[in-house]
């Protein structure tokens, strides 16, 4: 029974575009639209993005809809304090920039690993000092 009422608001979500209750922005997809180019346009971490919208957009992100309504941020959780990562960026170097700690940066972007190895161009970051990602849902 959870698992069919579960299904059909999966179905509900894509077909009719319902955002989270607790979506505090959106944005409508564009010719073009990547969604490293919707993160950078928008200053949404790579990271929030994808998670904000589990089940909406897959993984590789080739299925967003031109028209499409997505959610950008959740009210309380979302950072809006970015950097677009460039060629040859470390951790350190953007946490110093951005007078944040190391940790604080990781634990904003859980889809950089713990050594900083897996930065790639156009990557968008949360670097605020704030904590946006709720660890309770992440993990
Ligand atoms: C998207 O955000 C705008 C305000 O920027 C709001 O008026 C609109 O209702 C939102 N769309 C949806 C589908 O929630
Ligand atoms: C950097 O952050 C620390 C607190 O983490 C603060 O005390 C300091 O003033 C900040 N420095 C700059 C230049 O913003
Ligand atoms: C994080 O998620 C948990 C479980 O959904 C919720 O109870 C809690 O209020 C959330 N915290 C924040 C800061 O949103």
């Amino acid at each position: 029974m959870f698992g069919l009422l579960a299904t059909l608001a999966l179905v509900a979500a894509t077909v009719f575009q319902v955002l989270p209750a607790n979506c505090d922005r959106n944005a409508t997809v564009v010719v073009g639209d990547t969604c490293n180019g919707i993160s950078a346009k928008y200053s949404v971490s790579t990271y929030q993005l994808a998670a904000v919208n589990t089940g909406v957009i897959d993984a590789n992100c080739d299925n967003l809809q031109i028209g499409e309504v997505i959610c950008l941020g959740l009210t309380g959780q979302d950072c809006m304090t970015t950097y677009i990562a460039q060629s040859g960026d470390t951790c350190v170097a953007i946490a110093d920039a951005y007078n944040i700690s190391q940790s604080t940066l990781i634990t904003n972007n859980p889809n950089v690993n713990q050594i900083c190895t897996n930065l790639y161009p156009d990557e968008v970051l949360c670097v605020s000092s704030q904590i946006y990602v709720n660890l309770t849902m992440s993990s």
